[in-house]
């Protein structure tokens, strides 16, 4: 059966049964909720959904929106974010993911965009589209919390304070300004659109078993919120002794005494003896800032963002250096998008980034870029993997001083 592609801006297109075939291919029901349906209708700038169109009802699905990505240096660019992709049982693996994505990139690259970003439900799918897994996400478990703490642990005065069990108002009102604060910090941070909020305080039903969390912040000395963080609890008890376990659902801190004060405070949380996170950045504080580091165990570690280069100079251009550097790039793109041979002269000051005659000092594929740009893994790694060549020796040691961060880039949201 030949399938047409529809896109958005085609007349044709039904937004609300695109809605249900997402809900289809992530195997979350037969159908969206009505509730939840009006919910999406309603969010701005949905932005660019494509669909496979057979019989009524789309059977593969894809969109694309305009993304802000935070980089090394403490700024944000603009990323082309992909997501809700999808292809039915009984239509996959006959090219429709591919038809989708080739379209949408050659859109993305005609439109200017420097770069393109996915999180990926499965590794093998997206490295063939040039894409490369450019940081992690690890899971923590801490087990016997309380024996973690003294048990008359309290915040020092000097550290601000700690307020438990606010209400999901705040988190509403006052949770957006203090993410972009903690965003444009952190490298590998996503803007998150204004209904995140809603959604997991309860006030958009789009999720039927949601549960309200309790609600925790941290107030530097001078009261301004520096930390956020929201979690549940199982009430286990075993034979009279209190057994429970806390999950983390997401967690903000703007400083690193938020971080520590945060952590600390879920720690110390009297019934609780083991305390549960996912999506946490690859280097949290949380095992050291422990009195017994050994309490908290890595139950996790996965790649998380992948990025995809679409306009090499750009991209380099817009991140930041703390060392002085020249690298010249020779990238190859089977799909075109990326490819050439590019010098990067870098440093504290800014940085410039052209197409260059000059003898390649690492040789590459888009995908291995992707996974270099945020500094999150070394060149010399990639190098020994066999996923970059030098032409120069010693090149991948001197990308690596060059691109490397101080803190770890994270993602810590799903989109
Ligand atoms: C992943 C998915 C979108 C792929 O769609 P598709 O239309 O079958 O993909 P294509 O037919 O265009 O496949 C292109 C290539 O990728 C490969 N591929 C596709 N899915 C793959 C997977 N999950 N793992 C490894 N390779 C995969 C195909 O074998 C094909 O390789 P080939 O060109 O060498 O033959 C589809 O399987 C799906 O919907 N899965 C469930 C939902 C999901 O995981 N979505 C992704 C969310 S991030």
């Amino acid at each position: 059966m030949d399938l047409t592609i529809r896109t958005s801006t085609d007349a044709d297109f039904d937004a609300e049964e695109w809605l249900h075939g997402v809900a289809r291919g992530f195997l979350l029901a037969p159908r969206m909720s009505d509730a939840e349906v009006a919910d999406r209708l309603a969010r701005p700038d949905p932005g660019r959904l494509r669909g496979a169109f057979a019989e009524g009802r789309y059977v593969a699905t894809y969109r694309s929106f305009d993304q802000r990505l935070t980089v090394p240096g403490g700024t944000d660019v603009p990323a082309h974010a992909v997501t809700g992709v999808s292809v039915h049982p009984g239509h996959r693996r006959r090219g429709l993911l591919t038809r989708m994505m080739t379209a949408d990139l050659a859109e993305a690259k005609d439109g200017g965009e420097m770069l393109s970003t996915l999180i990926a439900a499965e590794d093998g799918i997206y490295g063939r589209f040039g894409y490369g897994p450019a940081n992690a996400s690890a899971s923590y478990t801490v087990e016997g919390a309380e024996a973690a703490l003294p048990s008359n642990w309290t915040l020092p005065e000097a550290d601000g304070t700690v307020e438990f069990f606010v209400d999901g108002s705040l988190v509403r009102s006052a949770g957006p300004e203090l993410f972009e604060r903690f965003r444009l910090l952190q490298p590998g941070a996503v803007d998150r659109p204004a209904h995140w909020w809603g959604v997991v305080t309860g006030k958009i039903a789009s999720n039927p078993a949601w549960q309200e969390p309790f609600y925790v912040v941290h107030r530097d000395p001078e009261g301004t919120l520096q930390g956020m963080a929201a979690f549940t609890t199982d009430q286990r008890w075993d034979r009279g002794v209190p057994d429970g376990t806390a999950t983390v659902h997401w967690f903000v801190a703007a400083t690193t005494t938020a971080e520590r004060a945060l952590w600390r405070s879920l720690l110390s949380v009297d019934w609780v003896r083991r305390v549960k996170a996912d999506r946490l950045a690859p280097d949290t504080l949380l095992p050291e800032l422990l009195p017994h580091p050994r309490a908290a165990r890595v139950t996790a570690v996965n790649d998380f963002l992948w990025i995809r280069p679409l306009d090499v100079p750009a991209m380099l251009r817009s991140r930041g250096y703390a060392v002085e550097g020249e690298l010249v790039l020779e990238v190859a793109d089977p799909l075109g998008f990326a490819a050439g041979r590019f010098l990067l002269t870098a440093g504290p000051d800014g940085a410039e980034c052209g197409p260059t005659a000059r003898e390649a000092d690492l040789t590459l594929d888009a995908a291995a870029l992707g996974t270099l740009y945020l500094g999150d893994r070394p060149a010399s790694r990639l190098l020994a993997l066999g996923r970059l060549a030098e032409g120069t020796p010693g090149a991948a040691r001197r990308a690596d001083l060059l691109l490397s961060t101080p803190r770890r880039a994270w993602t810590p949201d799903i989109f």
